[in-house]
């Protein structure tokens, strides 16, 4: 088995690192974040770390690369207060990695990309029209991850817009029936199977499954 110490880590090409960094915790969600500048100029990115911040209130977080250069999204999002996150499927893999494309402030993604703007309600952020499941959010904080210059990005969740029938009886949602996709490192683009749904353990008593 190959064994890569602390020391060895730091030493290795930068690019090398980051794969292996970024592959080894494991798949993570891929999401489009839409926002639009004060101006109307929109702006679409892939985002790899987005989490469940907790669902009462109903909120999401994601790490932001330091500030070290403009970011389109964070400054959209501090200006307006909103922002869609917009879950990448099977059938945009391609555009919604072409996001990651450093275009200049006044150039919108969905001008380079066959992805479409989406207005639904009045929202001050546009969605993606192509994307399945689709949450509409308010900006409520941000964390400075004091070891290397990320933020910890806070959003309120407003609006969730989804297939009904990727809804279970109990709220859970079947993202293998909507070709969600999981990616691997910053460039692996996977599609998960669902293998079992798994009743809360008690101790002592057989895990049951629920499907
Ligand atoms: C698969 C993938 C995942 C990414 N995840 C993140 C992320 O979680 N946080 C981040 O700050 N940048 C992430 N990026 C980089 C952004 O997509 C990229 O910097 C983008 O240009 C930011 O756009 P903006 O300046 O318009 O906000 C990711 C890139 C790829 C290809």
């Amino acid at each position: 088995m190959k064994h890569f110490r602390q020391k060895e880590l730091e030493q290795m090409p930068s690019r090398f690192r980051a794969h292996l960094i970024n592959s080894c915790t494991g798949y993570k969600s891929a999401n489009l974040l839409g926002t639009i500048s004060k101006k109307g100029v929109t702006n679409l990115a892939v985002f790899n770390s987005v989490v469940h911040i907790g669902s009462n209130p109903p909120m999401l977080g994601f790490i932001l690369r330091p500030l070290t250069v403009k970011r389109n999204t964070y400054s959209n999002f501090k200006e307006t207060g909103y922002f869609t996150v917009n879950q990448v499927n099977k059938e945009i893999i391609t555009d919604a990695h072409h996001t990651a494309a450093k275009y200049e402030e006044d150039v919108s993604e969905f001008s380079k990309t066959n992805l479409t703007e989406s207005y639904l309600d009045d929202f001050a952020a546009p969605y993606v029209a192509q994307s399945t499941i689709k949450l509409g959010c308010r900006y409520l904080n941000e964390y400075e991850i004091k070891e290397n210059g990320c933020l910890l990005i806070i959003g309120q969740i407003e609006h969730i817009y989804l297939p009904e029938d990727l809804i279970h009886a109990d709220g859970w949602v079947q993202l293998d029936k909507a070709e969600s996709i999981a990616t691997i490192g910053l460039d692996g683009y996977a599609l998960p199977t669902l293998l079992d749904r798994l009743a809360y353990p008690k101790p002592n008593e057989a895990t049951k499954s629920l499907l």
